[in-house]
């Protein structure tokens, strides 16, 4: 029997049983391997669709605002490029990247203080792929992967798709916490799990929109040093601060033990996905292998596009006019969330990046209140897509990355009104968690204001 035979098969077994349950409405979903049950549609990917229709003002979706771009510039570049270099652009190339634009790289990461070899940098489909390599290379099924809470969305979906128990560790308004993340150790080793990987977005978090000090950088540091485990530090963001001078990196006081991730998505263009590794040299063996395996290589179109831009245009520039747009923006969403949000609604103050972390009067629910917001036109992420565990409901991730800010002060407004209407209903009827219990244990997470 063909492959195809045995599809259609069992698609008329799936048929008997969707009339018989009306649940079965993937004919193949027995033959998936276990860590695909593990994947799941984030509820950011659920919301694009109601999120972009134009009467919504998106608080939800973290796009950046690609419009501050010089796009003719961008487009005779590339027209240039097939021109002059067809040849290598439209061609294979190295599984580790370009090696002109690895060299270009270190003068992007010099700027968060990392030094480093061309050698040590892989180039990868985004920071996203190098997320996936790392976790490939590191992590067998049932191995522990500690993160914030709440944690990136994204890394959350990688980590659970090669099967890893994903821990959270408490953070405060200076991100990951020190004494938790020790006591995560100390609990987890005592349970008798491996822990593979500390992951950290030490600056401008998402979602959280916190940044750890150089203190608590280095306490962390310490404690992934003391207790030898892998320290991946993810930096998207590390150079759209608001004030002063970029965070310095971690990886930037410990070549051996961190593995650091960037990304152009944020600073260039996210759609030529383009982002790298710097890694130890052993993992960074590993993580080129690894990448052979899944893509071949990273696309030569994408990373020239990228290296002739960098060579020919003043990127220093252009990213200090993403500060300016970014700074535009959440100034708007502060003073907005400042002037109307209701009493015992608190958030967090980001110093660069795209997000405010924002949670909701005691009693009220954010995945509840989701539906509620949308018929308001105004979207946003409830907190329970950053977590594994169930928490977060009573949080939500606003971005301020995309909408004008005067559209920006039209969703807070929109959104206070909703939040208000919660609480009416709430005196009345008691909690609006109502059918929908937090479960999960409760691990803090930043709380300001
Ligand atoms: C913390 C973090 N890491 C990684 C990524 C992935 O970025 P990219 O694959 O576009 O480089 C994102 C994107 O939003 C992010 O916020």
């Amino acid at each position: 029997m063909t492959l195809a035979g045995q599809g259609r098969n069992r698609g008329a077994a799936a048929e008997a049983e969707v009339t018989m349950t009306g649940t079965r409405l993937d004919p193949w979903v027995d033959a998936y391997a276990s860590r695909a049950h593990a994947m799941r549609a984030s509820e950011i990917r659920a919301l694009f669709a109601v999120a972009s229709r134009p009467e919504v003002v998106s608080l939800a979706g973290g796009m950046p605002f690609v419009q501050a771009l010089p796009v003719e510039m961008l487009a005779s570049t590339a027209q240039r490029l097939l021109y002059e270099r067809g040849d290598v652009a439209l061609q294979y190339g190295s599984g580790q990247g370009d090696v002109t634009l690895r060299e270009q790289i270190l003068q992007v990461i010099a700027e968060v203080g990392v030094t480093a070899h061309p050698d040590d940098i892989v180039v990868t489909t985004g920071s996203q792929m190098a997320l996936d390599l790392v976790t490939r290379v590191f992590c067998d099924p049932g191995d522990v992967v500690l993160v914030e809470s709440p944690s990136y969305v994204g890394a959350l979906g990688v980590f659970r798709s090669y099967e890893c128990n994903v821990v959270h560790v408490a953070m405060d308004e200076e991100g990951l916490v020190p004494s938790a993340l020790e006591e995560a150790i100390a609990r987890v080793r005592l349970a008798g799990q491996r822990i593979k990987l500390i992951y950290t977005i030490p600056s401008f978090h998402n979602p959280a929109g916190v940044t750890q000090g150089p203190g608590r950088r280095a306490e962390v540091l310490a404690i992934a040093q003391r207790e030898g485990i892998a320290l991946l530090e993810d930096d998207p963001y590390g150079l759209l601060g608001f004030e002063g001078e970029p965070p310095r990196a971690i990886r930037a006081d410990d070549a051996d033990g961190v593995i650091y991730l960037g990304s152009f998505s944020k600073t260039i263009a996210a759609g030529l996905r383009v982002g790298w590794a710097v890694a130890p040299h052993g993992v960074r063996e590993k993580l080129v292998l690894a990448a052979e395996a899944a893509v071949l290589c990273p696309s030569n179109y994408a990373q020239l596009t990228v290296s002739e831009y960098l060579a020919t245009q003043p990127w220093r520039e252009q990213i200090k006019t993403f500060q300016e747009v970014y700074r535009e923006r959440r100034d708007a969403l502060l003073e907005s969330l400042q002037a109307l949000m209701p009493e015992g609604t608190t958030w967090t103050i980001p110093a660069g990046g795209f997000y405010s972390w924002l949670t909701l009067p005691h009693g009220l629910d954010a995945t509840a209140m989701l539906p509620r917001a949308v018929a308001n036109l105004v979207a946003y992420v409830p907190g329970t897509g950053f977590y594994v565990n169930g928490q977060g409901r009573q949080n939500l991730r606003l971005s301020y990355c995309y909408p004008e800010p005067d559209r920006i002060r039209e969703g807070v407004r929109r959104l206070a009104a909703v939040i208000e209407s919660e609480l009416e209903l709430a005196q009345t009827f008691g909690t609006t968690h109502g059918l929908n219990p937090v479960s999960g244990t409760s691990v803090p997470a930043p709380n300001l204001q």
